[in-house]
């Protein structure tokens, strides 16, 4: 079973929407496991304390390492790897996404407050990982996105198979665009070609389609598509 351990001060938000859908049913079937740690468990004091003023100043609060250590050691004790959700993380990718998702499983530290001790970063050997170049007010909906992405890719959970390896970023392209009936809608057809039954038009169709989009919407996928093609790889 694919364990995914999550480390927060917000224990009551899990699993939020990756009980419902695919995931949730996956999770229901037992497909992976979900246990959620609450760092505030492994405070020292009465008001389990868990941030602390920054050194040198400035705003905001910083979560402690000693706190976060006992919860981390707590809960770590095998070898899944260990990331911490940040925006300062290297971004997350597809590719990673599937290699995380072929592993064990992980374990999650959500950060909140203006950051964490930069030594329990270092000391617990947590990798940090951003969703994105923008700023939330905590991990835990970076941690429900990572953790959905995993998911969906676990042996059983899609549906039909095939529709992973056609979707985007699968082969580094856009996906090409969807229709169901009815055939006309509001004054809009489904492209001909998609009904005339001819499936290697359609195939060509599509990928056309998914290169106009990636070239239209993302000039840096393309680059890359372009340079994997141009080397003769399809994976590289
Ligand atoms: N925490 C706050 N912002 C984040 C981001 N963009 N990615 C991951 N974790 C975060």
């Amino acid at each position: 079973m694919w364990r995914a351990s999550i480390l927060t001060i917000f224990p009551d938000v899990f699993p939020g929407p990756l009980g419902a859908s695919l995931a949730g049913k996956a999770l229901a079937a037992g497909v992976w496991s979900l246990d959620v740690v609450d760092i505030r468990d492994f405070a020292a004091d009465k008001h389990r304390t868990v941030d602390d003023t920054p050194a040198g100043g400035g705003p905001g609060m910083v979560m402690k390492a000693d706190v976060l250590a006992r919860a981390i050691d707590a809960t770590a004790t095998d070898s899944r790897p260990r990331l911490l959700l940040s925006p300062r993380g290297a971004p997350l990718t597809q590719a990673r996404v599937e290699g995380l998702a072929g592993g064990s499983g992980l374990v999650l530290v959500c950060g909140r407050f203006e950051g964490v001790d930069e030594r329990v970063i270092a000391a617990r050997s947590l990798e940090e990982v951003s969703i994105g170049d923008y700023v939330l007010s905590g991990g835990e909906i970076a941690a429900m996105a990572l953790i959905d992405a995993c998911v969906r890719l676990l042996p059983g959970v899609m549906g039909a198979p095939v529709s992973g390896a056609e979707e985007s970023f699968a082969d580094g392209l856009l996906e090409y665009p969807q229709y169901t009936r009815p055939q006309l809608w509001d004054g809009r057809p489904i492209p001909e070609i998609l009904t005339s039954g001819d499936h290697a038009k359609i195939a060509a169709w599509r990928r056309a389609e998914a290169e106009r989009l990636t070239r239209e919407r993302r000039p840096d996928l393309w680059a890359a598509f372009l340079r994997r093609f141009r080397s003769g790889s399809r994976t590289g």
